[in-house]
């Protein structure tokens, strides 16, 4: 549904985004992340035709901005990071004035305004000056302008910025049910609970591609893998049998608990099983601990400052 090749963009001395491609699937969840001045915003930028690249390709919905923008505005929703509004007319003109440049139906057109300011919960403000709304009530109007002609694409920059936990729920929850409506999310977002909840895959960028893939894959290839073992009673009196095995990288322990990093689970667990089992250790729990996004997110990040 989108594909990038080779995309990049200079601005003047800047280059914001450098020579980055990939492919994203008809009602894939796409989560894009990395830290400030990355280039996220950017890359939804050209993805949207806001702005050209300096080189590189872009295809959505196997068009291409520069000859068919017009096409492409129509079938995509965006949700920029400072959305502005018309402040001096009512949330529902400005929806109403917004979504006249779509081809749809009046009674669709209605409908949909209705449908999206009850379901952010601005129904009964619907009269009230946009400028008068507050922060999270901006940014939710702003997401009932980016989904009232139902695009197929959804650009959504840090759409849960600002919103109180009920309403970040709520678009979370929205996200989620667009994939029933075969809706594709290019979400960025600086909330790696959210991206790991949400996302099919992540992207992790700075100026450059860090790494596309699942969070499985990405847990599967963290290289420290950790285990948590749950004694009947206390950790502390089998810290000294386990400190023995040359396969555990590092023990923790807290009162019934020890958790031990590895790098080779088929090959360590066995070993640090049978050494319990034959010391007659009583254990309850022998559990995976999977690394969290966030987690990895971080130790990515670090290698590449390292580099
Ligand atoms: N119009 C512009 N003119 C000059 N530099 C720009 C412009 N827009 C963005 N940049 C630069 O490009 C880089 C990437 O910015 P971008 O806004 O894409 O980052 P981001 O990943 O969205 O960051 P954040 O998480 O802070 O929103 C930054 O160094 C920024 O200063
Ligand atoms: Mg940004």
């Amino acid at each position: 549904m989108i594909k990038v090749e080779n995309l990049t963009k200079k601005f003047e001395t800047i280059t914001a985004v450098e020579n980055i491609s990939f492919d994203i699937n008809e009602s894939e969840i796409f989560g894009f992340l990395g830290p400030n001045g990355a280039g996220k915003t950017t890359t939804i930028r050209m993805l949207s035709t806001l702005i050209s690249q300096t080189s590189g390709k872009i295809t959505i919905d196997n068009r291409s901005p520069e000859s068919d923008g017009e096409y492409i505005r129509s079938i995509i929703g965006l949700l920029t990071e400072s959305p502005g509004m018309y402040e001096k007319i009512s949330a529902y003109d400005n929806l109403d004035y917004y979504s006249s440049f779509y081809s749809i139906s009046n009674t669709i057109r209605k409908n949909n305004i209705k449908k999206y300011l009850k379901m952010f919960d601005l129904w009964d403000r619907k009269d009230d000056l946009a400028g008068t709304y507050s922060k999270g009530m901006k940014q939710k109007l702003a997401l009932s302008r980016a989904l009232i002609h139902e695009p197929k694409i959804l650009f959504l920059d840090e759409p849960t910025a600002g919103l109180d936990p009920e309403s970040a729920h709520m678009v979370r929850n929205f996200i989620e049910s667009q994939k029933k409506e075969k809706t594709t999310v290019f979400l960025c977002t600086h909330n790696l609970e959210e991206a790991s909840n949400l996302s099919d895959r992540v992207c992790i960028i700075k100026r450059k591609i860090i790494r596309i893939a699942t969070l499985s894959e990405l847990q599967s290839d963290d290289k420290n893998k950790r285990v948590e073992i749950v004694f009947t009673d206390d950790a502390d009196r089998y810290i000294k049998l386990l400190e023995e095995i040359d396969e555990i990288k590092n023990i923790q322990s807290d009162k019934n608990k020890a958790t031990l990093v590895i790098e080779k689970p088929e090959i360590s667990n066995p070993i640090i099983i049978k050494k319990l089992v034959d010391s007659g250790a009583q254990v309850l729990y022998f559990n995976e601990i999977k690394a969290t996004l966030e987690e990895i997110y971080l130790d990515l990040i670090k290698d590449e400052e390292a580099k």
